[in-house]
């Protein structure tokens, strides 16, 4: 898939696997943000709601507390595992977003930051589609075109460092334009009600380790490019190259840039 300058390979690296224990001990501000979704998904008390990539849960238990009927799914069962451990009153299922197996069964669906991780992008909106009632709503935010520029430029650097060509091709993540991403889903039974496109520099926690952690969490297209021998040198390396632009005052600020939509299904 050819995304305005961000070329996605969507064979190139294994899918990511989830360490749920630091993804809710050091990236809480992931579901944080998510919150913001809550007013615009605008959820009523007895509406089905559908949480697309919820993680560990802590998104859909708030969205559970509008009184909805709420069902989380996503596909790592180590996210799953933890949903259901945190939330033992909420149901939670095991499934890839395209190949859902909803037939016009809910109202809404929200998704925070997933989509983006998603390979196949047709068959994850078409799959949303069908399980949505027509009228129903999809609300969600993902990476938008000309997330994490600097993340990935250093990265592209340190890898380069180290012998590892086209680093550019490990990076599976879709990160596209509002127009872009209109077309897809108006070309899949949606109609775009609200769009934006906005930058939202995000501080992370842990001082001085704080970028390695996100590394740590989030990184795993680098990482996996290299040795286990090479690993430090490359997180090392990625931290410098990133230090000058991301690193004040002891926080570690990453340049996110969110895509944020409200679409109807016709
Ligand atoms: C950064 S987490 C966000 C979790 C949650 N929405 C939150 O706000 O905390 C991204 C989630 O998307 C899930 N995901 C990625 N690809 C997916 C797919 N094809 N189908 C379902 N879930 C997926 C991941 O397993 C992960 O749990």
């Amino acid at each position: 898939m050819k995304v305005h300058g961000t070329k996605i390979n969507p064979m190139s690296s294994p899918s990511q696997q989830w360490n749920s224990e630091l993804y809710q001990t050091s990236h809480s501000f992931v579901w944080q943000y998510g919150r913001d979704l809550l007013a615009l998904l605008d959820a009523k008390p007895g509406e089905r709601v559908l949480d697309v990539g919820c993680g560990t849960g802590q998104l859909t238990a708030e969205v559970a507390q509008s009184g909805t009927d709420v069902v989380g799914i996503d596909s790592s069962p180590e996210m799953i595992q933890s949903a259901r451990a945190n939330f033992r009153h909420l149901r939670f299922e095991l499934f890839d977003v395209a190949s859902l197996p909803y037939e016009a069964e809910f109202d809404a669906v929200i998704s925070n930051a997933a989509l983006h991780w998603v390979r196949d992008q047709r068959g994850a909106i078409s799959s949303i589609a069908r399980a949505l009632k027509p009228g129903g709503r999809l609300v969600f935010e993902m990476g938008g075109y000309g997330n994490l520029r600097r993340v990935l430029e250093s990265s592209y650097r340190a890898l380069t460092s180290l012998g590892v060509p086209d680093p550019e091709k490990l990076v599976t993540w879709y990160f596209p334009s509002i127009g872009e991403y209109a077309s897809l889903l108006e070309s899949r039974a949606f109609l775009v009600n609200f769009a934006v496109l906005f930058e939202r520099p995000t501080n992370l926690e842990g001082g001085e380790d704080g970028f390695a952690k996100w590394i740590d969490m989030f990184g795993k297209f680098a990482t996996s490019a290299v040795s286990p021998e090479q690993h430090e040198t490359l997180v090392r390396r990625w931290e410098e190259f990133a230090r000058p632009a991301m690193f004040r005052h002891g926080v570690w600020t990453i340049d996110y840039k969110r895509l944020r939509m409200l679409v109807t299904k016709k």
